[in-house]
């Protein structure tokens, strides 16, 4: 056992020095997207703030090739009210983007939540009918995608629609109530038609979950029977120091692929909480190490099925901010992601590029 123990520790410590090795010989300027250059662009969420801040900016444009708006494309704060758009934060991440040559991926254009108000309901507060709730998407779509046309390659078109609960396959959002289930195909339809090179995703969480799983396969065939134009599966990918294991991402990714679409990791992080609420005992050596092998295990996943991944996306840049600081526990610190409060290359990252 302790030899087992001692054999795994050995190998850890050579991946990690060949990994700091390829890092120093390959001169600091190289980054996440130029190791996995044959394979994937690797992305990173942002906010406008960190676009600005020079150490943030020269950390995203060293590693990162593709950005995608934490917040700035969402129903709510791109679309406050009927007949007003608030662009100014996401037409500074796609300049951004543009003047540096990075690719954006949109997100996202119909979710249950963070939607404004008003999308539901008419002047007396009542909700509206499907008719108009279907014609109010069908014109935030062509505005948002429209404006963006060209600069954005890829949309998350609706997110996470399908249900938690084992006995429904519908999440009962209000979008649900309204229009059914009608509101999914429509969206792509019009997202499609408002940019026909667009590539367009179903996003969503607990992909790999066989249960879950299932389900949103089960969306997703239902869509491709019916000619919708959808091109890839999103999988958030909110994972844990030990969940989802690699063998059910792997299968996840072979099941959904066999209907022809494609795969994009698009919400990247691993939390070091389990679903233990009350845990507070935070970054341990033991943790640590932990999250370096499971990073490094998953992306071996991911370059082992390259011809099925067309994108990998972080949630947040570092452990300076991440929305698991806030989730599930409001204030408890977490440190999901592959750069450290002081935006430093974390063990975890050496695992990533040494391959
Ligand atoms: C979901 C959404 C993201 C983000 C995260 C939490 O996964 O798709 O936009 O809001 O939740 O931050």
């Amino acid at each position: 056992m302790l030899k087992v123990i001692l054999k795994g520790r050995l190998l850890l410590f050579l991946i990690i020095f060949k990994g700091a090795a390829a890092v120093a010989q390959s001169g600091s300027d190289k980054g996440l997207k130029d190791f996995y250059k044959g394979y994937f662009p690797v992305g990173v969420a942002v906010t406008p703030a960190q676009l600005r801040d020079p150490a943030q900016q020269a950390l995203i444009l060293q590693q990162f090739n593709s950005l995608t708006p934490e917040n700035a494309m969402k129903m709510g704060p791109i679309h406050p009210e009927e007949n007003r758009y608030y662009w100014n934060d996401a037409d500074a991440i796609v300049n951004f983007a543009q003047q540096h040559g990075l690719k954006v991926r949109g997100h996202n254009l119909c979710w249950h939540t963070q939607t404004p108000a008003w999308m539901f309901r008419d002047k007396e507060g009542k909700l509206v009918t499907k008719e108009v709730l279907l014609e109010r998407l069908k014109q935030h779509i062509y505005a948002v995608v429209g404006r963006y046309k060209g600069k954005i390659y890829a949309w998350d078109v609706v997110n996470e629609a399908v249900a938690d609960e084992n006995d429904r396959l519908y999440r009962n959002s209000l979008w649900y109530q309204i229009c059914g289930d009608d509101y999914i195909l429509k969206a792509f339809q019009y997202a499609h038609e408002a940019d026909p090179d667009a590539v367009l995703f179903y996003n969503e969480y607990g992909t790999e979950q066989p249960k879950k799983r299932d389900r949103v396969f089960q969306l997703l065939k239902k869509l491709v029977d019916a000619g919708a134009p959808v091109n890839g599966v999103g999988l958030q990918a909110h994972w844990s120091l030990t969940d989802p294991g690699a063998g059910q991402i792997n299968d996840a990714i072979k099941l959904y692929t066999s209907l022809g679409i494609k795969v994009q990791i698009t919400e990247l992080d691993i939390s070091v909480y389990g679903p233990d609420r009350r845990d507070t005992t935070g970054y341990t050596p033991e943790r640590e190490q932990k999250q370096t092998e499971r990073y490094g295990a998953i992306f071996k996943v991911f370059r082992d099925n390259k011809q099925y991944i067309t994108g990998v996306t972080f949630w947040n840049l570092s452990d300076r901010h991440s929305w698991l600081d806030s989730f599930p526990v409001p204030g408890r610190k977490n440190y999901p992601l592959l750069f450290d409060q002081n935006l430093q290359p974390k063990k975890a990252y050496q695992s990533v590029v040494s391959f």
